[in-house]
């Protein structure tokens, strides 16, 4: 084991930096072994710097200047852990053209900057290494960049935000309001800094981009993924979904078709047999599906301090151990070699194809079955069920199932519903996905 250790400089002690800092003070002894080498923290930026000394001594230097760390001679590694993609994007550029390897679990930044930052590491011959980035402790990045290699990837679909999932697992399970459940998890360290980022699917769509590249070995093309989020399902559809054997989960999911890739995160119906279906609370899952393995899946703590830190602490130990690799024989950034990437197109959310729930209320009387299934006919949607419940005396609501369709023949058919005089609500529509 070589005697000097490496040299790291941490920006951010908050939830994840906090986490880093405990899990390589208290796991040293074994994590040396493995590296080959002690890590030891010798700088840290941070806002506050009184609450930082009382968590990391006298010997370390602490700094408000984040830029400071990035540029000391002694640093090896920074590991950016601030956040957002403004300041840490130059940052982390910074410490790149200073020559250090960077670790980060900053997916806001890769997702918007990834292509620009992993050009600008390869040109220096620098590592940049982001396994927290994807679903906290999971190490999805690993088992999709090596464990993996050997398969041409169909899709994979994940439970890839812990703070919705936390929050739609509360409000099934505990009757909590969103408001409550969202606090919970903004209290237990889950939810970003903008909390909209995880509500309305952004955050999960950072993490889907990075995926999709890493699966297809494609740019990473975040403004092309189709993002909606929670904050506006109604609960009476995850009820409704409940009743008809499904469970309402935000996924992120990416598909090789033959004309390009779907790249889309929104709630979704899954039944409620498959595993995806029931993963809770902040737990996340990812399911890939690759031509030779089959269908492979990945489970664990995806938000919050010590399982975050898990992943920064794997990638420091990685990155110490091929420090003195030439950068030729590193793994690359996004799997597939930079010259062997594939601009394969994102489809547009028309070319989508999935099952739909769509439910509305109309007037509860004759024909009005046979012209709702009329058009759905004409626009080449399959009706797979259909249940009906009444509402008032006058009024049921309508609720179907449909068979896989584009997604832009559904758009034509809710355009087609929503002028039928007997229809009395807005159409719901929910994707389907059964996951095979
Ligand atoms: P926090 O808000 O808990 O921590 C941010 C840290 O950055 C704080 O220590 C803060 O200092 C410091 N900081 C902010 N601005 C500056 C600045 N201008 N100069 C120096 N230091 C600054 O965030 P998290 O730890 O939750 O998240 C960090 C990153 O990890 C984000 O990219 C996030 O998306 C990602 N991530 C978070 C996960 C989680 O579960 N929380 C999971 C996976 C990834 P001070 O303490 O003094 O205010
Ligand atoms: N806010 C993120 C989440 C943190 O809830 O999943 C983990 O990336």
């Amino acid at each position: 084991m070589s005697s000097s250790p490496v040299k790291v400089g941490l920006l951010g002690l908050g939830v994840v930096g906090g986490g880093t800092w405990k899990v390589l003070a208290r796991n040293a002894q074994e994590i040396a072994r493995r590296a080959g080498r002690n890590i030891e923290i010798v700088a840290v930026a941070v806002r506050d710097v009184p609450k930082a000394r009382q968590m990391v001594g006298e010997d370390v230097l602490v700094t408000r200047d984040a830029f400071e760390v990035v540029r000391h001679p002694d640093i090896d590694i920074v590991v950016e852990l601030i956040g957002g993609d403004t300041l840490a994007h130059d940052l982390v550029m910074e410490a790149i053209q200073q020559g250090k390897h960077v670790v980060t679990a900053n997916k806001a930044l890769l997702a918007k900057h990834g292509n620009e930052v992993f050009a600008a590491a390869h040109a220096k011959g620098v590592m940049v290494a982001f396994e927290a980035a994807v679903a906290g402790g999971i190490p999805i990045i690993k088992a999709i960049r090596e464990g993996l290699s050997a398969n041409r990837i169909q899709w994979l679909a994940g439970i890839i935000n812990g703070t919705t999932n936390y929050i739609l697992s509360e409000m099934r399970m505990k009757g909590l309001s969103f408001a409550e459940a969202l606090a919970d998890a903004q209290r237990l360290g889950y939810a970003e800094a903008d909390p909209t980022f995880d509500i309305e699917g952004v955050d999960a769509a950072h993490k889907l981009t990075l995926l999709a590249s890493l699966a297809f070995g494609i740019p990473v093309q975040f403004d092309k993924a189709y993002t909606e989020g929670i904050s506006n399902l109604a609960s009476e559809d995850i009820d409704h979904a409940e009743r008809l054997g499904y469970r309402i989960k935000l996924l992120g999911i990416t598909r090789r078709r033959e004309t390009g890739i779907e790249l889309r995160v929104h709630p979704a119906l899954v039944p409620m047999e498959r595993l995806l279906a029931n993963v809770e609370g902040a737990m996340n899952a990812v399911q890939v599906y690759g031509d030779a393995v089959g269908g492979t899946l990945y489970y664990g703590q995806g938000a919050g301090e010590l399982p975050t830190a898990s992943a920064v602490v794997a990638d420091l130990v990685d990155v110490t151990r091929l420090l003195a690799a030439d950068p030729e024989h590193r793994v690359p950034h996004l799997a597939f070699q930079p010259d062997a990437m594939d601009d394969i197109p994102i489809l547009p959310m028309s070319e989508v194809l999935s099952s739909y729930y769509l439910r509305l209320r109309v007037e509860d009387r004759p024909g009005v079955l046979a012209d709702l299934a009329r058009i759905l006919a004409d626009c080449e949607i399959s009706i797979g069920s259909m249940f009906q419940e009444p509402h008032s005396v006058n009024d049921a609501d309508i609720i179907f199932l449909s068979h896989q369709a584009r997604e832009g023949a559904v758009d034509l058919a809710m355009e087609k519903i929503r002028t039928l005089p007997f229809v009395k609500s807005e159409v719901t529509r929910l994707r389907v996905e059964n996951l095979l």
